[in-house]
């Protein structure tokens, strides 16, 4: 039996300047201290709070993670940023792949894909984000939408590449709309993709791989959530602003 520890991570999005990052960084170390020894914590900041906080944390368990990344080492990108960038920023995780980006700014199965390696090589955990949007739900698309996302975004990766890989399944449907999928509808899912990562790279790998659910985590509805078999943390948007309101979130049990 694997243990996994669990992992609550707060994505703020395009929200807080510098110092309202790091005020609300040093807030949670303090409010979550007590439970650190039992659960994951990680907040993603915008790019230009992450040194800034990453610097405030240092001697937090608290993690850092960035938003994004680009694949290339370095070069002519202008606006893009390095996996080794976040890095030297102080962060050791990444989100990729989060339905926004799929959404708003091109992000693709093969730009994910080729995202997820860069940070791979560079030491980040990826927290690979997944999820299906209310069409493709009701057109009971769900599975075959997340075996694409899952085959085609961990492409030519062994299991041993993968031993850090976080998945994240967000249900478009879910975020920031306040519909959170039901305890029930997540479990499945999440069932559903431990099995997609049994099949494709052994159960080794699939049992020890967190599963995170996203979309409307609040502290009312997170413990639920985090009871159901195959549910290993939580991704949370709006709810991880506050600090009071994302520890309780992290002070679930
Ligand atoms: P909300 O918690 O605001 O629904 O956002 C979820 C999300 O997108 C986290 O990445």
């Amino acid at each position: 039996m694997v243990n996994r520890r669990p992992l609550i991570a707060g994505n703020w999005k395009m929200f807080k300047t510098c110092q309202e990052a790091v005020d609300a960084a040093i807030q949670i170390s303090v409010l979550v201290a007590d439970v650190v020894s039992d659960v994951d914590v990680m907040v993603a900041p915008t790019f230009t709070a992450l040194a800034l906080v990453s610097d405030k944390l240092e001697d937090s368990p608290v993690l850092v993670g960035g938003q994004n990344l680009y694949w290339e080492k370095e070069g002519a990108y202008t606006g893009q940023i390095s996996a080794d960038m976040l890095v030297s920023a102080g962060c050791k995780c990444v989100i990729i792949g989060h339905s926004e980006r799929r959404q708003y700014f091109n992000e693709t199965d093969e730009t994910v894909n080729k995202k997820i390696k860069a940070a791979i090589s560079a030491g980040l955990v990826p927290v690979f984000c997944v999820g299906e949007t209310e069409s493709e739900r009701e057109a009971a698309k769900t599975f075959s939408v997340l075996d694409k996302q899952v085959q085609k975004g961990l492409e030519a990766f062994s299991p041993d590449d993968l031993k850090s890989l976080v998945v994240a399944y967000e249900p478009v449907w879910a975020i920031g709309t306040g519909k959170t999928a039901t305890s029930e509808q997540a479990r499945e899912v999440h069932s559903y993709l431990r099995v997609l990562l049994d099949r494709s790279f052994g159960a080794d790998l699939a049992a020890s791989i967190r599963i995170l659910y996203g979309g409307s985590v609040k502290p009312d509805n997170v413990s639920e959530l985090m009871s159901m078999e195959d549910i290993d943390g939580a991704l949370v948007g709006g709810a991880s602003l506050d600090p009071e309101t994302f520890s309780k979130i992290v002070h679930f049990k």
